[in-house]
């Protein structure tokens, strides 16, 4: 998600920044809020890590994306409405909008962002389509679903899509909170495109998540540069280094930026000092990985029926269709 958009949830004001720090920063077991690694730098890394030959994620869906693009949009008739959540740069829901194209479709797309940088990089990848109306909205995801919905013109069926695997940095109750707030906004008939990543060897797993290029642990030491400059802090950045765990009992990768000594580190404008041991973590972010069925489980216990599921053989990714009923 250029600055931000490809992220489950995005950034609010420094207030909420500050509060939500200091909270997780005086935890016994330390911890950021994976959002704030999406500042304008960490979204441009976070792009460069789309572009990694280590991190599959994106080519995967991509791929995936084109492979099944007549079958995904077959629904959809000949006036369809498609919502992205957090689009990125929207080369993805331009794949789909190329298929509706195509086949003469008149297309509606609402593009949900709470970045209005990101809404402008998608709207500009969509706009020389012609019969394709772009609606941007600058909001949270749900609020803005709720709005491109109560917009959608006519009761045709919506496409939503959330991408990129975003829903993997969820945790599992709030994943199923997510869904089933996504679910509720949605009309019978509806549909969702939801892409997750696959559980794979634990070996590929490290290297997409802590990459020879060190662009990975660049995104994640960017975290405390964001937090020395917008909080004042005094983070040391060559006091930390970055790790990446495949936690097998729980399906997913932890990142952690880890204390190389005993500090202190304070934060004045989030009203605290912590202090570190050596080798004690903050944990950054978690990235959960899928089986097949538990995919499906995820939206059918959120109220959905799967309606059918793709998986990309190389990469390891699915993207799964779901139905309202
Ligand atoms: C945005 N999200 C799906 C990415 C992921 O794979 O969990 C964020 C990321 N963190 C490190 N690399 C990519």
């Amino acid at each position: 998600m250029p600055p931000s958009s490809d992220a489950p949830v995005l950034a609010a004001g420094v207030d909420e920044l500050a509060a939500e720090v200091a909270e997780g920063l005086t935890r016994p077991a330390k911890r950021l809020p994976s959002k704030y690694l999406y500042d304008a730098l960490g979204s441009q890394l976070f792009e460069a890590i789309c572009e990694l030959p280590w991190y599959r994620i994106t080519r995967g869906e991509r791929a995936l994306l084109a492979r099944e693009r007549a079958t995904i949009t077959a629904p959809l008739g000949n006036r369809a409405s498609v919502i992205e959540l957090g689009g990125g740069n929207g080369e993805k829901l331009a794949i789909l909008i190329e298929a509706l194209v195509e086949r003469g479709a008149r297309v509606e797309t609402h593009l949900v962002d709470i970045s209005p940088t990101a809404l402008d990089l998608s709207a500009r990848t969509l706009g020389g389509y012609p019969r394709v109306s772009i609606r941007c909205h600058a909001a949270a995801y749900l609020e803005g679903l709720g709005e491109a919905v109560r917009e959608v013109d006519g009761d045709h069926p919506c496409l939503a899509l959330f991408l990129g695997s975003n829903i993997g940095n969820l945790g599992p109750a709030e994943s199923n909170r997510f869904l089933r707030a996504i679910r509720s906004r949605l009309r019978r008939g509806d549909m969702l495109l939801l892409g997750a990543d696959l559980v794979k060897s634990e070996e590929d797993l490290i290297l997409a998540y802590d990459d020879p290029l060190g662009v990975t642990a660049a995104f994640n030491a960017n975290l405390l540069v964001r937090l020395n400059r917008e909080l004042d802090a005094d983070f040391d950045l060559a006091e930390f280094d970055y790790r990446a765990v495949w936690n097998a009992g729980a399906s997913r990768v932890e990142t952690y930026l880890v204390s190389r000594s005993e500090q202190t580190v304070c934060l004045p404008r989030a009203g605290c000092c912590i202090r570190l041991a050596a080798g004690e973590a903050i944990w950054t972010e978690s990235s959960h990985k899928y089986e097949r069925a538990e995919i499906a489980d995820l939206g059918e216990r959120a109220g959905f029926a799967r309606r059918e599921q793709w998986v990309e053989p190389e990469s390891k990714f699915a993207l799964t269709l779901f139905d309202v009923r």
